[in-house]
């Protein structure tokens, strides 16, 4: 996080840190979606600046010790969670939490990686939200992708899936729909 932010990248403050623990600054706001206007323009400019904030990110260089990550082989820090829940609405403009994945790699990965959540990730609530949802989320996915480069998330893809299918936290249905994506 220090790294990042050392480099202008919009991650919270650090103040101190130890091996399993950190104090970092307290953010004021909620989740990038919980601020979005459930609008189509609304939805659109949450995935064009989600995508600005993965394109950032891929330009900044992986320090040494940075332990390497799924797919194909890069240099940069890729955060393995770059999702709409983990970036909050600050007074300050937005701000990405939740580095507890980052590793060094090819930034086509943390496409891939949120690709595939956007695509595959359990929707909550009932029966007519869920649809809702599931159309705001391909809207949202449709404008993430626009500006950022599909082939190489799509060759980063089955590694990427690979892994997350070690996650035990995935349900048997996510499972299914992470496999039918890289057929
Ligand atoms: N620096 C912060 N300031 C304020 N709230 C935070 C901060 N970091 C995390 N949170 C809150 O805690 C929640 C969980 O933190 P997060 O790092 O995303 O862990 P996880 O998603 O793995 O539980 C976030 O969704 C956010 O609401
Ligand atoms: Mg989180």
């Amino acid at each position: 996080m220090r790294h990042v932010r050392d480099h202008g990248y919009p991650a919270p403050r650090v103040f101190d840190a130890g091996n399993g623990w950190l104090v970092m600054e307290r953010l004021e706001g909620t989740d990038m979606l919980a601020g979005t206007r459930k609008t189509p323009r609304g939805v659109t400019s949450a995935g064009k600046l989600l995508a600005d904030l993965h394109r950032r990110l891929g330009a900044i260089k992986a320090p040494e010790w940075v332990p390497v990550g799924p797919g194909p082989a890069g240099d940069r820090i890729i955060h393995l969670d770059l999702h709409p829940l983990n970036v909050m609405n600050t007074p300050d403009g937005p701000r990405v939490i939740d580095w507890a994945n980052t590793r060094r790699g090819d930034p086509a990965t943390d496409v891939a990686n949120t690709w595939s959540l956007l695509a595959c990730g359990e929707v909550p609530g009932g029966r007519v939200d869920r649809a809702l949802a599931v159309i705001g989320r391909g809207l949202l996915l449709r404008t993430f992708l626009a500006s950022l480069d599909r082939a190489a998330a799509l060759r980063a893809m089955p590694a990427l899936v690979e892994w997350r299918l070690r996650d035990r936290n995935h349900t048997d249905a996510e499972r299914q729909r992470l496999r039918r994506l890289i057929r």
